[in-house]
């Protein structure tokens, strides 16, 4: 009788170990996730991607940067319809680099960036290429997302790799055209950190 006792005894001491030991390697993922330094960076012509990117870095605590235009986007620049328009004559030289305004913006506070802003012709707008080039992204994960009227992301990170070194990872992440929910967006991180 007590051998079997001590028997269930051991039985129940090792669950309970094991059942300890997964908790806490449970909880060592989660804070290695937490720990990871976060930015979401973003560009966004008339606040669309604005919006997707302040709930973003709302919904993970993340920090946030916009990439700005020297000379801000005008209702007439942005219009596709003209091929005369700014945005065309940019967008059709992929080696154009609209200038950003300076700031003591600096890669080094962040491991992993969310990095944000709307398809333009097939692809990022070039000033986003401008911002890729501007500092220092070696071995950082660069995650994209983007809005648009309909298309997707097409040779998006491919274009966008040229502006990074070898080191640093682009990643092709999520398109969200109809405004998503906080709790979408988390999740989504969740999946892709
Ligand atoms: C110059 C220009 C080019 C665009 N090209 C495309 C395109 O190729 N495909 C698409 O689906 N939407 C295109 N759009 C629509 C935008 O991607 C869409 O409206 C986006 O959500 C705007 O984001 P924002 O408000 O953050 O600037 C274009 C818009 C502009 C101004």
């Amino acid at each position: 009788m007590k051998k079997i006792f001590l028997i269930a005894l051991g039985l129940i001491i090792i669950s309970a170990g094991v059942v300890f030991n997964l908790n806490n390697k449970s909880q060592a993922k989660e804070n290695e996730k937490m720990d990871k330094r976060v930015l979401v960076a973003y560009f966004s012509a008339t606040g669309t991607t604005k919006k997707v990117a302040e709930d973003l870095a709302s919904a993970i605590n993340a920090d946030i940067y916009e990439i700005k235009p020297k000379i801000p986007y005008t209702k007439a620049d942005l219009d596709w319809t003209d091929k005369n328009s700014r945005s065309t004559i940019e967008m059709k030289d992929h080696n154009s680099r609209p200038e950003i305004t300076k700031d003591d913006f600096s890669t080094d506070k962040y491991d992993t960036i969310f990095l944000g802003f709307p398809i333009w012709w097939y692809i990022a707008p070039t000033i986003v290429n401008t911002f890729l080039e501007s500092h220092d992204f070696s071995n950082k994960k660069i995650i994209l997302f983007a809005t648009s009227g309909g298309s997707g992301f097409g040779r998006t990170a491919e274009n966008l790799k040229k502006s990074v070194s070898n080191s640093t990872e682009i990643k092709e992440g999520k398109l969200f055209n109809n405004h998503p929910r906080k709790e979408e967006l988390k999740k989504w991180t969740e999946e892709v950190l």
